[in-house]
């Protein structure tokens, strides 16, 4: 396994791979890996000759510094868990690499997506993250990038960023990976106290039942139900639970059969927020 974190070494090494015919697999993550992760690395494992993993917490999508602060940060097992896995290439650049002194985010026109759900709370985070993935692209030069439904707003916006600057790359959706009990598995799970561990399980379990209620409830009785649930639940805060259209993720009152619909869901266990979405 090859490890780089100056972007110019990265780069040649990667172009030289590719003109000789190899087609290139790119997982971007913040490190913290876990088998959410891994099922993303076992995605492009399938359908690329190189598979590289760049792992980088990228302060511009961060709107909270305390947040970036306790990021939690395992190079030496992450690296460890990808040389289990086989993975070809890492690329773990520091923030001086990857960012001149004083540079801010992009401000990209993601035609709205970026102003629902997530967006409303976490101001300029998708223009943080359209900024670090684009110069991923940029140097890593991959055909194909490899992005979790888990985030499955950061989906929509990546596959829009892609349109927007026309960069060769596909991106592929990959399904949400669930702990036993269905949690969706995310690097914040760790910093979860165990009685919050424990009741996290009620998220899964809930927008699993509002999905089951799909064919005999409006989208509003869905909502007014799931808050119901949480304003009756002892240790998790709803922060939003919404109905939205898949393409345009924004919220609907009434469902159309032609159209895909996800319901979105955000908590606080304690001091960690937590997403998860399901299909409709
Ligand atoms: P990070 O949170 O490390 O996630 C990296 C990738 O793993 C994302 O595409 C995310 O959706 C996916 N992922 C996380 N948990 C998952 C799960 N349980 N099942 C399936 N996929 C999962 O998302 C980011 O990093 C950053 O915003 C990044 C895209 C790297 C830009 O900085």
């Amino acid at each position: 396994m090859k490890v780089f974190s100056i972007k110019e070494l990265a780069n040649s090494y990667i172009s030289d791979l590719k003109s000789k015919g190899l087609t290139v697999g790119l997982v971007p993550t913040m490190g913290a890996l876990h088998e959410g992760h891994l099922s993303l690395i076992e995605n492009a494992k399938k359908n690329n000759d190189v598979v590289v993993v760049s792992i980088f917490v990228n302060p511009t999508q961060f709107n909270n510094p305390e947040d970036l602060e306790k990021y939690p940060r395992t190079l030496d097992e992450d690296l460890e868990k990808l040389k289990n896995v086989n993975c070809d290439i890492v690329f773990t650049p520091n923030a001086d690499e990857m960012y001149d002194k004083n540079e801010v985010a992009e401000l990209f026109d993601f035609d709205g997506l970026d102003k629902e759900m997530e967006g409303k709370f976490r101001d300029n985070h998708f223009n943080g993250v359209g900024t670090v993935v684009k110069k991923l692209f940029n140097i890593l030069k991959p055909n194909n990038a490899y992005f979790g439904e888990k985030d499955y707003q950061q989906l929509q916006i990546i596959n829009k960023l892609v349109s927007i600057t026309k960069q060769p790359v596909n991106i592929i959706g990959c399904a949400i990976d669930r702990e036993d009990d269905g949690l969706a598995r995310s690097s914040r799970n760790m910093r979860l106290t165990t009685e919050h561990r424990n009741s996290a399980a009620f998220i899964y379990k809930t927008i699993t039942e509002a999905k089951e209620m799909i064919n005999s409830s409006s989208p509003k009785e869905i909502e007014e139900w799931v808050n119901n649930q949480f304003k009756s639940h002892h240790n998790l805060v709803l922060e939003y639970f919404t109905i939205a259209d898949e393409s345009n993720l924004k919220s609907v009152t009434a469902l159309d059969q032609n159209k895909k619909y996800r319901a979105f869901i955000a908590v606080f266990a304690g001091e960690i927020r937590l997403i998860d979405n399901i299909a409709l």
